[in-house]
C-alpha cells in the first residue's frame, strides 16, 4: 500500500473533533477520514487523535487502553488506541468523562444549545494532544508536525508555540471560519491556561478567548479547502472579523481544494444503491431515481427535474431563500427530495413546504447516510445556494452521480462547478449551473435553467457526463499537504542547525 514518495517517514499528528465513520456532522468528518489515508497512502506516519464520544466508542469494533494522562484542572484520564475503521490508520482517542459520557451531537445537546462547556471539553482535547506532541504522552512516537482542524484543536497549536523550539511546527486546516471557539475570559481562567496566551497574539480576540485565533496564531501554515475560500477569507464579507489577521498572515495562507473518497462515493458499485450505473450507461440511473420517487412518497414522473438537497440546515446553506421561493418553484416541473436537520424553524419550513405539495415535495427531517447515497442517485440535479462555502463536499458527490449541481459561485462551490453556456458546452467544461448572486430570484433562475437544460436530454447528458469525468480523487491535494509539510521540516533543520 506504501507509496515511495517519502523516502523517511514524516511523523504526522492529525488533530480533528470529527472523523467519518465514527463522528461526523458535516463535512470535516469526511476529510479527516480520507485525507490522512491518502497521506498514510504517500508514506506520511500520520496518526489521528480525536475525542472517545460515546457514540465513537460504540463505532468502534476494538481498541486499547494505551497511556494514562493527568492534566490539571482535568484530572487522569486515559489515552485509547485503535485503528481507523477499513485503513491502516492509527487513531488514538482521549476518553475523558466529557466526551465518552456524552451521546448524540458532539458540540450541541439535544436542543440544538451548543453544550455549556465545550470551552473545557476542547480545552481538555488540545491539552492531551499538546503531550502527545510533546512526547510526554508515553507512546514512544513523537510527531515531526501537527495539522489542527478548525476551533475544536486551536488552542492546541497556541499552547506548542509557548514550548518554542521543543515543540513540533504545525498547520491549521480551517475548514468553516464562521466556526471560532469563541468563550469568555472567565472560561480561560478556569482552564488553567498559561497566562501569557492572553494577548491578541496568543488567543484573546477583543476581550474574549478565541480558539480559531489560537491556532492560527500558533500554526506556521493556515490552510482552508479551496483556493476561493483562501482568497475570500482575507475580505470583510468572508472573514468572520479574522480577515485582518488573515491578510497580515496572506504568505502562509494556502487554499488546497478536497477530494472526496471516491470509493465510498462511487456509482458503478455504490451498495447502497437500487441499481449501479457510470457515465457509460446513465440511462440505468433512471432506475434510481423511479426508486427513490417511491422511497419518498414521490409520484412516478420521469419527465419531473427531481432536484435533491442534502446539509444541515444553518444559516450558511442558503435554504431559507429556497423556502421564500417555494411555491413559485412549484410552477416549474419539478419535484425536490430533502434530507437534513439543523435550525428548527428552517426544519418546520420544508415540512410545511411538503404538506402543501404531497407527491411534489419530499422532506426527510434527519441524517441518513445511506438516503443521502440515494438522493445523489436518484435525483436528476442538486441544489447548493450556500451562502458562503469553504469547499463543500455535495456537489463534488453530484458531479460524480451525474446529477448536475445548481450552485452559487462562492468558494469551493466555484472551484469546483462550471456553469453551462455555449462556450463551456463546446470546450466539454460544463458541468452544472452557478448563480453569480444570490437571492430568491437567483435561484428560480437556476432551477428553471436546469429544467430548460434537462429537456434537452443529449445537451443534458453532456454535462452529466463532464461531472462523472473530473478526477475528484484526494492523492492530488494529498501532495499539496505533503509539500507543506516538507516545507516545515526543511525549515525547522535550518533553524535548528
Ligand atoms: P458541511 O461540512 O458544511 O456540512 P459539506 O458539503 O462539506 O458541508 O459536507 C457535508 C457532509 O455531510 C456530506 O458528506 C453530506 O452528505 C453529509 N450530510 C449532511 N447532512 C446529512 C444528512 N442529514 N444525512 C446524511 N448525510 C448528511
Ligand atoms: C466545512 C465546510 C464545508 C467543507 C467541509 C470540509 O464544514 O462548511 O464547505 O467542505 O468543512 O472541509
Amino acid at each position: 500500500m506504501k507509496h515511495p514518495i517519502v523516502k523517511t517517514p514524516i511523523r504526522a499528528l492529525f488533530a480533528t473533533s470529527e472523523v467519518h465513520p465514527l463522528m461526523k456532522t458535516g463535512g470535516l468528518g469526511d476529510v479527516s477520514s480520507s485525507l490522512p489515508q491518502a497521506l498514510c497512502a504517500l508514506g506520511v506516519d500520520v496518526r489521528i487523535v480525536m475525542p472517545a464520544y460515546a457514540d465513537t466508542l460504540a463505532r468502534l469494533q476494538t481498541w486499547r487502553p494505551r497511556s494514562e494522562l493527568f492534566i490539571p484542572p482535568f484530572g487522569r484520564f486515559t489515552l485509547l488506541e485503535a485503528l481507523l475503521p477499513r485503513s491502516e490508520v492509527p487513531l488514538l482517542l482521549v476518553d475523558h468523562p466529557l466526551f465518552s459520557e456524552r451521546t448524540g451531537n458532539p458540540y450541541n445537546a439535544s436542543t440544538g444549545h451548543a453544550w455549556p462547556d465545550n470551552a473545557e471539553r476542547f480545552a481538555l482535547f488540545s491539552r492531551a494532544c499538546e503531550r502527545i506532541a510533546l512526547n510526554q504522552a508515553s507512546l514512544e512516537w513523537q510527531p515531526d508536525l501537527v495539522h489542527a482542524n478548525d476551533w475544536q484543536s486551536g488552542l492546541l497549536l497556541a499552547l506548542l508555540k509557548e514550548q518554542q523550539s521543543s515543540a513540533p511546527p504545525s498547520l491549521i486546516t480551517i475548514h468553516n471560519l464562521a466556526y471560532q471557539g469563541v468563550f469568555d475570559h472567565a472560561s480561560f481562567t478556569a482552564m488553567q491556561l498559561p497566562a501569557n496566551l492572553w494577548q491578541p497574539h496568543g488567543v484573546e480576540h477583543w476581550g474574549e478567548m478565541n480558539c480559531l485565533k489560537a491556532g492560527i496564531n500558533g500554526a506556521r501554515f493556515v490552510t482552508t479547502v479551496s483556493p476561493t475560500y483562501a482568497r475570500e477569507i482575507q475580505t470583510p464579507a468572508f472573514g468572520n472579523g479574522l480577515d485582518g489577521l488573515l491578510r497580515e498572515r496572506q504568505n502562509d495562507v494556502v487554499g488546497i481544494l478536497n477530494g472526496i473518497d471516491v470509493e465510498e462515493w462511487d456509482p458503478a458499485h455504490d451498495p447502497t444503491l437500487p441499481h449501479g450505473f457510470d457515465a457509460d450507461h446513465l440511462a440505468d440511473k433512471l432506475h434510481n431515481k423511479r426508486a427513490l420517487q417511491h422511497e419518498l412518497g414521490l409520484e412516478e414522473d420521469d419527465q419531473a427535474l427531481l432536484v435533491g438537497l442534502i446539509g444541515r440546515m444553518a444559516e450558511q446553506k442558503g435554504l431559507d431563500m429556497v423556502l421564500k421561493v417555494a411555491d413559485a418553484l412549484m410552477d416549474l416541473p419539478i419535484q425536490i427530495a430533502v434530507l437534513g436537520s439543523g435550525d428548527k424553524a428552517l426544519e418546520t419550513g420544508f415540512l410545511d413546504w411538503m404538506d402543501r405539495y404531497p407527491g411534489r415535495v419530499s422532506v426527510r427531517i434527519g441524517y441518513s447516510e445511506g438516503l443521502a447515497h440515494r438522493i445523489e442517485a436518484g435525483s436528476d440535479a442538486f441544489l447548493m445556494p450556500s451562502r458562503f462555502e469553504p469547499c463543500g463536499l455535495n456537489q463534488m458527490y453530484s458531479l460524480r452521480y451525474g446529477t448536475p449541481p445548481i450552485v452559487h459561485g462562492v468558494g469551493g462551490l466555484k472551484d469546483t462547478v462550471v456553469d453551462t453556456y455555449d462556450a463551456t458546452l463546446a470546450d466539454n467544461s460544463a458541468n452544472g449551473f452557478v448563480m453569480q448572486h444570490l437571492d430568491a430570484h437567483a435561484i428560480l433562475w437556476g432551477v428553471g435553467r436546469a429544467v430548460e437544460y434537462f429537456n434537452q436530454p443529449k445537451l443534458w447528458q453532456a454535462i452529466q457526463r463532464n461531472g462523472m469525468a473530473t478526477d475528484f480523487s484526494w492523492k492530488k491535494s494529498a501532495l499539496q499537504y505533503l509539500a507543506l509539510y516538507q516545507r516545515m521540516l526543511d525549515e525547522r533543520k535550518m533553524y535548528l542547525a
